[in-house]
């Protein structure tokens, strides 16, 4: 989205170095629910404008080893504001509820001036494990039990 990150460089690099690289698709916009698929082939403009692939090959969220997430807003503990609709959160459920369940890692990628103050999580917002700026990265750790 036209505030957050640009995950193009990213991509382009991974894709260089051999990894398979899957991206977003909305299939909701009601629901708020996405899905990965294997970046493959040509590029549509899917929901809200956002390039997706046309090939459509799902790529199942728990078979996903590293999930790099722009964000609005993020906090020292690892909590993360998105655009207001929840998809990720919903996505990653599976994070939220089990707390041993390590996979996928879910990294953030900010620019420093999108650190907020402390934020107030709700029980649905899912954590970061780690997050990226121009000038550092922090990692999280586990969230007391
Ligand atoms: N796992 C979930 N199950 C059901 N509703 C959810 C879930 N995660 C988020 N939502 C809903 O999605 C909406 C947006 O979530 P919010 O955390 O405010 O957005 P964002 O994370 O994009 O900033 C909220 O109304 C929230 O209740
Ligand atoms: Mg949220």
């Amino acid at each position: 989205m036209p505030d957050e990150l640009d995950t193009g460089p990213l991509l382009a690099l991974a894709r260089k170095r051999g990894c398979l690289v899957a991206v977003p698709r909305i299939t909701s916009t009601r629901h708020g629910r996405m899905r990965f698929e294997d970046l493959v082939g040509p590029l549509r403009r899917g929901a809200f404008g956002i390039s997706e692939p046309a090939a459509g090959i799902v790529r199942p969220t728990r078979a996903l080893d590293v999930v790099f997430m722009p964000l609005v807003g993020f906090d020292r503990q690892g909590n993360r504001i998105g655009m207001g609709r929840g998809f990720y959160d919903r996505l990653f459920a599976h994070r939220a509820r089990m707390r041993q369940w390590r996979r996928p890692l879910l990294v953030g990628i900010a620019y420093d001036e999108q650190c907020v103050p402390a934020l107030q999580p709700a029980a649905h917002d899912v954590r970061l494990d780690a997050l990226v700026t121009q000038s550092s990265v922090l990692r999280f750790g586990r969230r007391p039990t």
